[in-house]
């Protein structure tokens, strides 16, 4: 695997093996990987000739210092992972590199920024949408990982590309789950043994909700999923939404043959998790 830390030689060395008719898959990542990640790879690695992966913690889009500050960093330890799963290049910048200067430019989002994510961490979409439109630009890939983990960001990327016409296909990967159901995330490492076990009542939350579903009014099942959350010992709830998968705006109603997403963000400690699962209401 090929390591390359520069922006200027990642873009020609894609710029290349486009020219020679290769098709290049590409998976952003902040690192700290996980299976959650390989999953990603190893589904670009079967689909393109080659695959790229991006290690770039992107200060601009951390709404909270500590969070960043904080952020687990493993290269190494991604490096070795990297190999297992056929990724062809590891392309690892350097901040100043990306930034040569303070990005001045805003996205607008509408609507799809003033809720959940967008509206609970301010600047945070902005930041996505920079570091991957320069990516995008820098790795040039016919095809491009994300995981439905993150479904906002998903919606995001979906608009960044039809706006700016970036010529390349997005692909939607499922989450990938600890046997417990907590989803696998890069954060997970910051909870101590209790916080890890607790964090499983996100997950929960979404299948009780999940249970009601098409039974019980909406506000009624955000009740359930408020008051059980609230009996755990170090969780505080950011939000619980049942909204359209691809608007993610919140509904009022749901009806049957209409698909939902369930989607949560809490506190479990210090850390910040997310979680959502999609239902198809028969
Ligand atoms: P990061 O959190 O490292 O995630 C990289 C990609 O892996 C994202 O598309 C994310 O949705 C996906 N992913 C994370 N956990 C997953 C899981 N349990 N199952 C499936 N996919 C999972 O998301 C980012 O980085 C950044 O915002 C980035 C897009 C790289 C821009 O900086």
């Amino acid at each position: 695997m090929e390591v390359i830390e520069q922006v200027s030689v990642i873009r020609e060395r894609t710029q290349a093996l486009r020219c020679n008719g290769k098709r290049i898959g590409f998976v952003p990542t902040m690192g700290a990987l996980h299976e959650g990640h390989l999953q990603l790879l190893r589904a670009s690695a079967q689909e393109n000739d080659i695959t790229v992966c991006s290690i770039f913690v992107n200060p601009t889009q951390f709404n909270n210092p500590d969070d960043y500050k904080l952020y687990p960093r493993t290269m190494e330890e991604d490096i070795a992972q990297l190999k297992t799963v056929g990724c062809d290049i590891l392309f690892a910048p350097q901040a100043v590199d990306v930034y040569v200067q303070q990005p001045l430019m805003q996205f607008s989002f509408g609507a799809l920024e003033t809720v959940m994510e967008g509206e609970h961490r301010p600047g945070h979409f902005n930041g996505v949408a920079t570091i991957v439109g320069k990516l995008f630009h820098f790795v040039q890939p016919h095809k491009a990982y994300f995981g439905q983990k993150d479904l906002q960001q998903v919606a995001i990327v979906k608009q960044l590309v039809q706006t700016l016409s970036f010529d390349l296909e997005l692909v939607r990967y499922p989450t990938i789950r600890e046997a417990d159901g907590l989803a696998m995330s890069s954060r997970n490492t910051r909870l101590d043994a209790a916080q890890r076990q607790t964090a499983t009542a996100l997950y929960k939350a979404l299948q009780l909700a999940k249970s009601q579903l098409g039974q019980k009014p909406l506000y009624s099942i955000k009740a359930t999923v408020e008051a059980y959350l609230t009996d755990k010992d170090q969780v505080k709830l950011e939000y619980f939404e049942i909204a359209d998968p691809d608007t993610l705006q919140p509904l009022a109603v749901v009806e049957a043959g209409q698909e939902v997403a369930l989607c949560i963000a809490a506190f479990v400690g210090p850390v910040r998790l997310i979680d959502n699962i999609l239902v198809n209401l028969n």
